[in-house]
Formats: structure tokens, C-alpha cells, sequence
């Protein structure tokens, strides 16, 4: 079997490139009240098949800007993109939704379910916009691999922020993307939930070679990634281990 740990550098891994992101000379200026803001200057990342990175840095700094470039969902001011072997620079807003349909998973702060699907149908989602005729029992497996076949009928209004939380999970999972970006996954939850969420998260990457990329303010799950990188005037910079679990 192959395998896109990054213990086995050799392996080949699922997405056929050895970078699944690269990210160059990336910023991104905005129109703000108070006239133009740069948030982003000068990024830089590169994250490998199999690779689990935490991206910290305090609020308001720019991680969530840049996770949503990172994954097509927003476009850069400079620089570029490369996710999966493809330019995101060279693609239209439909080619970019088609790779993130197939590829890519996202979960979002705010989790983004649609309120008036049931947990299962906002799972099924991204198989059936891929064309997937095995919509709905995927997703209620997937639902309860993340605890949830109980609840496949509630709508998100009905379900618990921790509950929703795992739904969000469940769907960017689903598609078996070959990387997932995730921001704050654990962000809403209790201690113990998010020790869950945490499990769930990096043996879902261990089962499927998925790379992961998530934002947090945790330290215990900023820990547990192969690499942390600190957000840092609108840079991203990497962070030793023990200074993680230090502070
Ligand atoms: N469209 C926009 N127009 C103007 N300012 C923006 C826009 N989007 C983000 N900002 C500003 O850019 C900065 C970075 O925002 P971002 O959401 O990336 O921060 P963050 O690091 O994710 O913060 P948090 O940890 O609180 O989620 C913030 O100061 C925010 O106010
Ligand atoms: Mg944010």
C-alpha cells in the first residue's frame, strides 16, 4: 500500500506530487474602512503529501485570509497558488470549484452548514456536486464515523455547536480529499469533545494520506502537527515544537 507519511518520503504519494500546496510571494491588500489594509506580504508555504501543519498566530493576524487563498476559496493580491500540481492563478471560479469538489476539503470557522438541510443531506453535499450516485450512503457512514448516525435528520439549528462541528468534519471528509484545511476545528468545542475532534481528524489523515492544514489557537492540537507555523506581519514562520508546548 502506499502511503503518504511523511516517514516515507519515497512512497508515492496519492496526489502524484510530493508538494500538494505551495504557496509564493503571496499577499493580499483589502479596502478598509480606514482606507487599504495589507494583511498578508510576502507569504510563504509549502506543505507536503501526508503532512499535518498548524498554522497559530494571534486574532486579527491573517489566518483565516490566508487559509481561504490557500484553498481557492479567495484570490491573492500577488503571488501564487499551486494546490494539487495546478495554478489557481491559470483557473476560472468554475475550475476552482470543480477542484475543490473532487480534492479539497474545507471546514470552516463558522462551520457554514446550510440550515435547511438535515446533518446528512449537508453531508452528502460534495459527493453529489461531484456527480456521485452513492451519495447518501457514504455520508451516513461517514456521519457515524464522527459519532453522528443518530442525528442524521437534524437540521443544524437542531444539533449541538460541537455536533455541528463534527458535521462540518463529516463533510469535508466525505469526498476523500487529498488535503484538508481547517479553521479552528476545535475552536467551538469542550476539552474532551476536542480531544475527539483531534483523534478523529489525524486518524482520518492517517486512514486516507490526507495532508491537513488548520488554523488554531489549541496548543495541544498545534502539538500534535509535524510542523507549526506562526503568523507574523502578514509571513508565516516556523515555530519550534517546545515553544508550542510551552506556552
Ligand atoms: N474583506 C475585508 N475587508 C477589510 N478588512 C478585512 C477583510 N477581511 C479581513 N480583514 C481584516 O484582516 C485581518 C485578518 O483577518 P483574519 O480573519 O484573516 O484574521 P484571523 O487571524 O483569522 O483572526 P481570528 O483568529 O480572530 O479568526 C483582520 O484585522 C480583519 O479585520
Ligand atoms: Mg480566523
Amino acid at each position: 500500500m502506499n502511503s503518504a507519511h511523511p516517514s516515507q518520503p519515497e512512497s508515492e504519494p496519492r496526489s502524484g506530487h510530493r508538494h500538494v500546496l505551495h504557496g509564493r510571494a503571496i499577499g493580499k491588500t483589502v479596502d478598509g474602512p480606514e482606507g487599504s489594509l495589507t494583511i498578508l506580504d510576502g507569504l510563504e508555504i509549502t506543505v507536503d503529501a501526508g503532512e499535518a501543519v498548524a498554522i497559530v498566530g494571534p486574532s486579527g493576524s491573517g489566518k483565516s485570509t490566508v487559509l481561504g487563498i490557500l484553498a481557492g476559496l479567495d484570490l491573492p493580491t500577488s503571488g501564487e497558488v499551486e494546490l494539487l500540481g495546478q495554478g489557481l492563478g491559470s483557473l476560472d471560479e468554475d475550475q476552482r470549484a470543480r477542484l475543490r469538489a473532487g480534492d479539497v476539503g474545507f471546514v470552516f470557522q463558522n462551520f457554514q452548514l446550510l440550515p435547511g438541510l438535515s446533518a446528512l443531506e449537508n453531508v452528502m453535499l460534495p459527493l453529489e456536486l461531484g456527480g456521485q450516485d452513492d451519495a447518501a450512503s457514504r455520508a451516513r457512514e461517514m456521519l457515524e464515523e464522527v459519532g453522528l448516525g443518530h442525528r442524521a435528520g437534524h437540521q443544524p439549528l437542531q444539533l449541538s455547536g460541537g455536533e455541528q462541528q463534527r458535521v462540518a468534519l463529516a463533510r469535508a471528509f466525505v469526498s476523500r480529499p487529498a488535503i484538508l484545511f481547517a479553521d479552528e476545528p476545535t475552536g467551538n468545542l469542550d476539552t474532551e469533545t476536542g480531544h475527539r475532534v483531534i483523534d478523529l481528524m489525524l486518524s482520518l489523515r492517517a486512514s486516507r494520506g490526507a495532508s491537513l492544514v488548520l488554523v488554531t489557537h489549541d496548543e495541544r492540537l498545534a502539538a500534535r502537527c509535524d510542523r507549526r507555523l506562526l503568523m507574523q506581519d502578514g509571513r508565516l514562520v516556523e515555530r519550534a515544537a517546545e515553544l508550542a508546548e510551552a506556552s
